[in-house]
């Protein structure tokens, strides 16, 4: 397995790949560097057959207070332009498998921006959510504006990013950024319990589920259920579809091939 400087890599359940921020000494503040070995890291879990669900996570005290503002402070827009300091993100949007964030402390700017970008997020409860930016006189780059809004509706993403006004867990939660939220000690163990539940389901519908549940964002309605009903047609042709429903009928479990 690779090695790398700002990030630990594991498998520590079957068909899990688990992705650690570790810059402690920054709260994981997102730097070019730790960025890009995160997106490598996720990217060579997505080839891994063996691995079939993802898990981001970062420290119980942050899970990421932002990008890098030291190394922003000396960055000008035309490096910004031309992708030199900060990595291309959209390279998380194009995961294949599900990532579940599992976020405990400080999710601020970037750090929120990345879990949002995840597609299920678990919380501790001293998750803490936040767009900053304006406070150091700029705003939400990485998605910020467009994914918080579409979680939260306007208003509440208005007053974030406006104000600086963090949400609770449990505010999260409510909002529906966040799936769950457990306790400090707890919330990564839930966090790989509910990768493994993905885990443990046909591969090919998993994908085409995140697929089709992602573009109810970016699609009209009716465009929305032609793409949906195509991946639909598309399951048909799988080894698993056949297994599912013979096991339902057999009234035994199926076993899938992920093919
Ligand atoms: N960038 C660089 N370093 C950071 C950082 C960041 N985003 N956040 C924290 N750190 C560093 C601090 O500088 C400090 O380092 P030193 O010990 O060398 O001084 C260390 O991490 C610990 O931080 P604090 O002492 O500040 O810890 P705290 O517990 O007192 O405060 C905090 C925690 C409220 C999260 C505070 O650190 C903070 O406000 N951080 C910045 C949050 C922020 O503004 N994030 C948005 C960045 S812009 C962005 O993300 C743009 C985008 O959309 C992509």
């Amino acid at each position: 397995m690779t090695t790398y400087e700002n990030i630990l890599v594991e498998t520590p359940v079957p068909g899990v790949g688990l992705v650690r921020l570790n810059r402690p000494q920054a709260l994981n503040a997102l730097n070019g560097d730790l960025t890009r070995e995160v997106f490598e890291a996720l990217e060579a879990f997505d080839r891994d057959e063996a691995v079939r669900c993802l898990v981001l996570t970062g420290s119980d005290k942050a899970f990421a207070a932002g990008a890098d503002i030291k190394q922003m402070a000396d960055t000008d827009a035309v490096t910004l332009f031309a992708g030199q300091d900060f990595t291309d993100w959209s390279r998380l949007a194009r995961i294949h498998k599900p990532i579940i964030a599992a976020v405990s402390g400080w999710a601020l700017g970037g750090g929120c921006e990345m879990a949002m970008m995840c597609d299920l997020i678990v919380a501790s409860e001293t998750a803490k959510f936040g767009q900053p930016e304006i406070t150091i006189g700029i705003m939400p780059g990485a998605g910020g504006t467009q994914r918080l809004t579409r979680a939260v509706g306007k208003a509440l993403a208005m007053e974030m990013c406006l104000t600086n006004r963090h949400l609770s867990a449990e505010e999260a939660r409510h909002y529906g950024l966040v799936n769950q939220v457990y306790p400090v000690d707890s919330y990564l163990d839930e966090a790989l319990k509910l990768a493994a539940k993905i885990a443990a389901m046909p591969a090919v519908a998993v994908r085409m589920i995140k697929d089709a549940v992602n573009k109810a964002e970016e699609l009209s309605l009716s465009e929305g259920l032609v793409f949906e009903k195509r991946n639909f047609y598309l399951l048909f042709c799988t080894e698993d579809k056949t297994e599912g429903m013979r096991a339902f009928v057999e009234k035994r479990p199926p076993e899938w091939k992920h093919r």
